[in-house]
């Protein structure tokens, strides 16, 4: 069992990595600058530590202290945020980055996992096919974020390079479920979860281009990776990054037949659209081009679990029951016994 520290582990995705690593038998101490306590109801034995990347010292204070071997770095500003103060997201998500690579190198941990995006790859315009794998390049991140996301993947290299330090880059394509009802991600899940509570909600004209193809997987199936990324042993690790998301990619009309099926009498306003929209047209999956993410699975032998179905029906019962309504499915009969 590994001692994890897991940095930014209050936000979307940490709040379930931390529950996954708990529940495998890990130590887990969080490092985050804003712990938000509500996404980590219920997960025992982690420790927080209130505290911030750009702070060296504060940070390999926090590793020393706390004896950890192994660091999920997930601490970011997002794609909005980053838009909105391009100069603290440089020196949140770069200094962020290095300062934890620096603490690895000087501490000597065991391995460190890492969050990138699949938005460092910009929209199709740079490449001659409407298919990406890892080894394709030119790369063209189109905003401030993308551009972070960039220059961490090139600093990892640098420092398995130069230090052998043992790394592992995750590319995620989105991570959709609860948690984060903000922002570029968060218009999709506020739609999920307004679906779930009975209310009328309209699909994000962002995603519903017909000739998008996403890959993104339910949160918990990301965490699932970034815990496999700590398990997994080193010979099987043939990259410095890989695609994070699903086999096969799905469409909105997926997501909305899901939902059709879970919740029959939901009322849901969807059209496809001809065209992505100007931001969605930068990114990839949203404007068509296709990110592979098969690697993924072949070297590190990861497989999601909740696949898009899966996680619906694992949202919507979590929306539910937040809103304190009854569950649907087995349990939904009962109602009124
Ligand atoms: N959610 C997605 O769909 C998605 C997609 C691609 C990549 N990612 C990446 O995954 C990671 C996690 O994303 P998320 O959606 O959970 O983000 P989030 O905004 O929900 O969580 C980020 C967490 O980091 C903390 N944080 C921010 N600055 C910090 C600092 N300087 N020091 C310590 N903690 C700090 C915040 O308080 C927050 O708890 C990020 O690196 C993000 O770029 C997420």
């Amino acid at each position: 069992m590994a001692k994890v520290l897991v940095t930014g582990g209050t936000g979307q995705v940490g709040g379930f990595v931390c529950r996954e690593l708990a529940n495998r038998g890990h130590e887990v101490v969080v490092y985050d600058v804003n712990p938000n306590m509500q996404n980590l109801v219920g997960v025992r034995n982690v420790k927080v530590v209130n505290g911030d990347t750009v702070d060296i010292e504060e940070l390999m204070g926090a590793i020393r202290r706390s004896r950890a071997t192994h660091l999920v770095h997930l601490a970011a500003m997002v794609v909005i945020e980053s838009k909105e103060r391009p100069a603290k997201a440089s020196k949140v998500n770069c200094i962020g980055m290095v300062n934890v690579l620096e603490a690895g190198r000087i501490l000597d941990l065991e391995r460190i996992v890492f969050a990138s995006s699949i938005t460092v790859y910009g929209g199709p315009k740079a490449y001659p096919a409407m298919v990406v794998d890892e080894d394709d390049f030119p790369q063209c991140p189109a905003d401030p974020y993308s551009v972070t996301k960039f220059m961490n993947e090139k600093y990892g290299e640098y420092y398995h390079d130069a230090y052998g330090l043992d790394l592992l880059c995750l590319r995620i394509a989105a991570a959709w479920g609860p948690g984060r009802y903000t922002g570029y991600t968060g218009q999709f899940n506020s739609f999920v979860r307004d679906v779930a509570t009975g209310k009328s909600a309209k699909f994000p004209e962002d995603f519903a281009y017909s000739g998008a193809k996403l890959r993104w997987l339910y949160v918990k199936d990301v965490a699932r990776a970034f815990v496999h990324g700590i398990e997994v042993e080193e010979k099987s690790i043939k990259r410095s990054v890989y695609n994070l998301g699903n086999n096969e990619p799905f469409k909105a009309a997926d997501v909305v037949e899901g939902l059709t099926n879970i919740l029959p009498d939901s009322v849901i306003g969807f059209e496809e659209t001809r065209e992505p929209t100007r931001i969605s047209a930068g990114i990839a999956g949203t404007s068509g081009l296709d990110v592979e993410c098969g690697r993924l699975y072949e070297d590190l032998g990861f497989r999601e679990e909740l696949g898009l179905r899966g996680g619906l029906r694992d949202m919507v019962q979590f929306e539910r029951s937040k809103a304190g309504l009854p569950p649907i499915g087995a349990w939904a009969g009962r109602k009124g016994r």
